[in-house]
């Protein structure tokens, strides 16, 4: 299969996401055409979920185009994407000898990108990293766009990215084979977002929510070539958001557009025995499948203020249930008890609460502190005990 393309401008750099099979055999050349000059050093830190295959692959690539390649190992839990983690990270790019003219590449999930992207932006205050997704939600969201971060325990709650730094990769290598290990449920989860960019995809790519409505059985099969049109079209979806707002300091709509169903998945996704199907063995919640709920949240609460109708909200819960994410789930604390976590959430401004909602297919809108009864309403919606 060819490879595909996108440019992102995201301000501060310009550089491509490429989206095709076996791609972790190309990092030796993406290492050898860095600018101004090839890392001499490179730091791999591999998911340690991944078969040893994939890990090989990237070393034996970047080996030869650098003179030492280090490895490095992430356990990908959102309790493992902490300060300790952080800090054993510089350590070890310390230790290597990882200077400002190195690299450092994150070959994993959203929370392995998350960190080592974090590392990098403040290693020696910056150097370069190259991010390889490997999860479907990395590659159409996580890895693109310089957001970095971790988690932080504060108040005994665990606060999502609360610490972080925005810091662009120099590229993104989205090798579709990777996903072959991924669980159908991981696998699934990456389809919130997706479902989330097509809400908020009207000005670049009106097309996709019918797109990936048409061809979700060829997605959830895996089909390759309907997996690269779906990789591609979302970064694309993404890259138009972050050319006009890369850090996400526009007053309204910009960036925080994609934090649509964010302000209530970051409330319930840290919540340890929440489970998407009331297998307690499943607890938690995946990020993808809190958004989904997510969202559904915010349509909810979209509809109670009449910003969509009914039919906008009954298209997004089929398209969610399709996809195998949760549109309800059981054991949700009060309202109040959530509404109280989401004020802690990062996106509450000044005291007021920032929340991004739907107002017509493919269009969202931020809205400051809306009705706390329109909020509730939302919650009501994700609640299956109602
Ligand atoms: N920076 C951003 O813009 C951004 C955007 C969206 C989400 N995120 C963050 O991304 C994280 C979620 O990312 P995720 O869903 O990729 O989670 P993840 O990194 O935890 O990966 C999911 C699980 O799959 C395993 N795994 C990863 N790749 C695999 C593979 N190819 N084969 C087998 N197992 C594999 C991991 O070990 C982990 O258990 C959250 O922390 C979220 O906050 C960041």
């Amino acid at each position: 299969m060819t490879t595909s393309i996108v440019d992102i401008q995201a301000g501060s750099k310009n550089y491509p996401v490429m989206i095709g099979s076996s791609l972790l055999g190309a990092l030796g050349d993406a290492i050898a055409r860095m600018q101004p000059s090839p890392p001499t050093r490179v730091l791999l830190v591999a998911d340690d979920s991944l078969p040893a295959s994939t890990v090989d692959t990237a070393r034996a690539s970047l080996a030869s185009a650098c003179n030492e390649v280090f490895i490095a190992s992430c356990h990908a839990t959102e309790e493992n994407k902490s300060i300790a983690a952080f800090e054993k990270l510089h350590a070890a790019a310390a230790s290597q000898g990882i200077d400002r003219g190195d690299c450092l590449v994150a070959l994993g999930g959203g929370i392995t990108g998350d960190l080592v992207g974090f590392v990098a932006a403040t290693h020696r205050r910056g150097v370069r990293v190259i991010q390889c997704p490997t999860t479907l939600l990395a590659m159409v969201d996580a890895s693109v766009g310089g957001k970095t971060g971790i988690n932080l325990v504060a108040q005994s709650m665990l606060l999502k990215n609360f610490v972080g730094n925005f810091h662009q990769p120099e590229c993104v290598l989205a090798s579709i084979d990777t996903l072959d290990s991924l669980d159908d449920r991981q696998f699934r989860s990456g389809l919130g977002e997706c479902i989330k960019h097509a809400m908020i995809s009207g000005s670049t790519d009106p097309q996709l929510g019918d797109w990936t409505r048409i061809n979700l059985a060829a997605i959830l099969n895996r089909n390759t070539r309907a997996l690269a049109e779906l990789i591609e079209r979302n970064v694309r979806v993404k890259a138009a958001v972050v050319a006009t707002d890369e850090r996400e300091t526009a007053k309204t709509g910009g960036r925080a557009l994609l934090n649509l169903g964010h302000t209530f998945a970051h409330a319930i996704e840290t919540i340890p025995t929440l489970s998407p199907d009331d297998e307690s063995s499943n607890a938690p919640l995946l990020h993808g499948e809190a958004v989904a709920l997510g969202l559904v949240a915010a349509v909810s609460t979209a509809r109670s203020l009449d910003l969509v109708d009914n039919a906008l909200f009954d298209q997004t819960l089929r398209t969610i249930q399709e996809s195998g994410l949760p549109t309800q789930i059981s054991g949700l604390p009060s309202n109040e008890s959530i509404v109280d976590r989401m004020a802690h959430d990062k996106k509450a401004l000044g005291g007021s609460m920032r929340f991004v909602l739907p107002v017509g297919p493919g269009s969202a809108k931020t809205v400051l502190t809306p009705p706390l009864n329109a909020v509730k309403k939302g919650l009501d919606a994700i609640r299956s005990e109602i």
